[in-house]
């Protein structure tokens, strides 16, 4: 079965953008990716790099894990304040949001109903596996449905910011298995944690 993959660039202190929501890598944004962080995600994961980068760094390969993104609309949100209505035009783009009555683009399905339900049924499918996006809230609902974690660690530490899985994720400790991992020289590290089955911990609400 096709797997969701959360795939998410992350600070030291485990945000995933700061405060405000704005792009952390964008015009006025705290961070600026290394070389050999970009060479990485060329090298390993070109699939992942918005259309709009991909022309910019001749990237054409089509990559070997993803055919499908799901994003939450704040992140979707970040791409058309910028003017681009699908970042990624090389895969299925499914946003998910209760506000958004049309889809700006005719490539981007809008999906108003339970991101839960959604994924399983796109698992079923046949395919590469889903890559999500993010960002947090998102992630957050879709919590129990990630199979595998791969986390983009960039060493800085921006002290407050949206956490990985949301300010709303319910209080629920899991268990994962490291499968990978590239440590870079510049200090930015990819990790791949694998979901243990059954290993995740008993809700510790009210312990
Ligand atoms: N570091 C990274 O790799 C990375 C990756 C992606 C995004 N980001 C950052 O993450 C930030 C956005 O994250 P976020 O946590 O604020 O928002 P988000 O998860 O991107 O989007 C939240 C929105 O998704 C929709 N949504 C969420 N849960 C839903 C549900 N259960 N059912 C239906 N729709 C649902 C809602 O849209 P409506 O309000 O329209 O209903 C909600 O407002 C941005 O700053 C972006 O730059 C970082």
């Amino acid at each position: 079965m096709r797997k969701l993959v959360y795939l998410v660039a992350v600070t030291l202190d485990g945000s995933i953008a700061g405060p405000d929501g704005s792009d952390p890598s964008g015009p006025g944004g705290f961070w600026t990716p290394a070389e050999d962080y970009l060479q990485h995600l060329i090298e390993e994961y070109p699939e992942t790099l918005p259309g709009p980068a991909r022309a910019a760094l001749g990237v054409t390969a089509e990559g070997t894990r993803f055919d499908t993104v799901v994003e939450g609309r704040r992140s979707y949100q970040v791409g058309l304040d910028a003017g681009v209505t699908d970042a990624y035009p090389h895969l299925t783009h499914v946003v998910f949001s209760r506000t958004l009555t049309e889809s700006p683009d005719p490539a981007v399905e809008v999906v108003g109903g339970d991101p839960v339900a959604a994924v399983r049924e796109l698992k079923r499918g046949a395919g590469k596996d889903i890559w999500l996006v993010g960002g947090g809230e998102l992630a957050g609902a879709l919590y129990g449905e990630i199979d595998r974690l791969i986390v983009k660690l960039s060493p800085l530490t921006i002290g407050s910011g949206i956490p990985l899985f949301g300010r709303q994720a319910p209080f629920s400790p899991a268990a994962w298995g490291l499968a990978d991992h590239t440590v870079l020289p510049s200090g930015a590290a990819f990790l791949t944690y694998d979901r243990r089955p059954g290993a995740a911990a008993p809700d510790a609400g009210g312990r």
